[in-house]
């Protein structure tokens, strides 16, 4: 049996945020995706407002189609959404149900770029304590990290996982992206590199990145929390 391989973060379905428009560019994606491996594939479209959430159904058909796609190239579809910190200000986490990955107890979860939020420790302590276990994505990407590395600590205390970009591994020369993901990915920190692609071209990144930084990763630990609900629970590689 071949080895599975999930991209936990990806724009791919179609016409629903600044990734896909159409299901040409999906089965584009899908194409460069399985040609670098990929056996599994989280879609993760932008989660900013609760009212998205009204339009579930169009999202599962919307996935339920792009699995259509994915039979051909031997691809898992599986749900979720990327959250933005935005969705906990009410710390009304009721919606979890719904944008977690396949209705486990893992979630995409957006920080701000500049600076943190005034709650963010209470949410994710409250994220803990509920048995969530949030999937911080690109934290290269955040200054409040570029500028001081060791504050993921406080993420990870809380339970979280760290997922770094292709992009922020392989981006411009020198920049603080590409050093602040290297050095996490170096110092163990990272859990997953995803693709985050908005179109096919990222999965030459996601594929050098995969090459050179997958044996640095560090696997999540087992069972997730509280014995773990059902379903779905993502692996490092
Ligand atoms: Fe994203």
């Amino acid at each position: 049996m071949s080895e599975m391989r999930c991209d936990l973060h990806c724009h791919l379905l179609p016409g629903v945020d600044d990734g896909a428009q159409d299901f040409s560019q999906t089965e584009a994606m899908l194409r460069a995706a399985a040609r670098c491996g990929v056996t599994d594939i989280v879609a993760t479209p932008h989660l900013t407002k609760p009212e998205q959430l009204k339009d579930l159904q169009k999202y599962r058909d919307l996935l339920a189609e792009t699995q259509a796609l994915a039979d051909a190239h031997g691809i898992r579809m599986h749900r979720g959404f990327e959250v933005n910190y935005r969705m906990f200000s009410g710390l009304d986490f009721s919606f979890l149900g719904d944008a977690c990955f396949d209705g486990s107890t893992y979630f995409l979860m957006e920080m701000p770029t500049r600076r943190l939020f005034p709650n963010w420790d209470v949410v994710l302590s409250k994220l803990a304590l509920a048995g969530y276990t949030p999937i911080i994505a690109h934290p290269e990407r955040y200054a409040y990290v570029q500028e001081n590395p060791a504050m993921v600590e406080e993420f990870l205390s809380f339970g979280c996982l760290l997922q770094v970009d292709a992009e922020g591994l392989y981006g411009s020369l020198f920049s603080s992206e590409r050093i602040t993901a290297t050095n996490l990915v170096r110092h163990g920190r990272v859990h997953f590199i995803a693709s985050d692609a908005h179109g096919p071209e990222a999965y030459r990144l996601y594929e050098r990145a995969m090459r050179k930084f997958a044996p640095l990763l560090t696997a999540p630990p087992k069972g997730g929390k509280k014995g773990g609900r059902t379903g779905y629970a993502p692996s490092a590689h």
